[in-house]
């Protein structure tokens, strides 16, 4: 069996121009939102942890003396370069590691952030116990993935249907569950906010380039869902016209 991180590099290195191009990922309140929490000073030095297509790195790099790009898989590194080039953004450091072993010495930045990323670490705690090792006291985390229901039945639910989608999506936590990630690595939680995106099930799933019998089978789950499930997922219209909802949440973090 793949291990959960090749599976990830596998998948994205093959959909690198997607996560580029994704108006999800490119743009949106909730990447003002995370920005906007982050607090960046100009003298600081950023980390942005799993960069994918650059959008967090790129978004924050003008307002920090240096930023660095972490991400598991090159060509999602390669993919990231090409858009500073073309939106003119230097000056960032593009760095191939693994957000549960950051190749970085202890207490080496102002400031991380992790955007749409988490739910495909196998071990989120490590990979925020490994943040806050990093970061300087006083530094700043800033946050942002996609969340799921307080109830376990319907948080394994929507986390099912997530991975039939991708398989290299490990789980995504409740917000409870974050918060107390974020207590067992020592950091002091901050401001959060919630955003809801609506997603065609057709470009969802174009995206991963599912077949035709994962998509029956998501449409399938859809329609059999909990009452919880479906107050969370809220889908709506059918055939192509068929859409849903992922929930977000963004959080900033402080090492004391
Ligand atoms: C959806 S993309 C990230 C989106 C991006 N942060 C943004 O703001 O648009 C997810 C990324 O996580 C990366 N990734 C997955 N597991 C990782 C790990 N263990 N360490 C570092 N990066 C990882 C993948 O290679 C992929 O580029």
């Amino acid at each position: 069996m793949t291990d959960p991180k090749s599976l990830s590099r596998e998948r994205f290195a093959e959909h690198a121009d997607e996560y580029v191009k994704s108006p999800t990922h490119a743009a949106g309140a909730d990447l003002d939102k995370l920005v906007e929490l982050t607090h960046a000073q100009p003298e600081w030095v950023a980390l942005d942890v799993a960069t994918g297509g650059g959008h967090t790195a790129i978004a924050v790099a003008p307002l920090v003396a240096g930023m660095v790009a972490l991400d598991l898989t090159p060509e999602m590194l390669d993919a990231a370069r090409g858009l500073a080039e073309e939106r003119g953004i230097a000056g960032i450091e593009f760095v191939l590691g693994d957000a549960e072993a950051l190749p970085f010495a202890d207490e080496s930045f102002d400031l991380v952030t992790c955007r749409i990323a988490a739910h495909h670490f196998p071990d989120i705690q490590r990979s925020v116990d490994e943040v806050a090792r990093v970061l300087r006291p006083g530094g700043r985390f800033v946050l942002q993935d996609q969340c799921v229901p307080e109830s376990a039945a319907s948080a394994a639910f929507v986390n099912l249907f997530d991975r039939l989608r991708d398989p290299s999506h490990s789980r995504a936590l409740s917000q409870s569950a974050w918060a107390e990630v974020v207590r067992r690595s020592r950091l002091s939680l901050g401001e959060s906010a919630h955003f809801e995106k609506r997603m065609a099930l057709t470009e969802w799933t174009r995206m991963q380039s599912c077949s035709a019998e994962t998509v029956v089978r998501l449409r399938e789950m859809l329609a059999d869902a909990s009452e919880v499930a479906l107050a969370w997922m809220a889908p709506e219209g059918d055939g192509d016209d068929l859409s849903f909802v992922i929930r977000q949440l963004v959080f900033c973090a402080e090492k004391p």
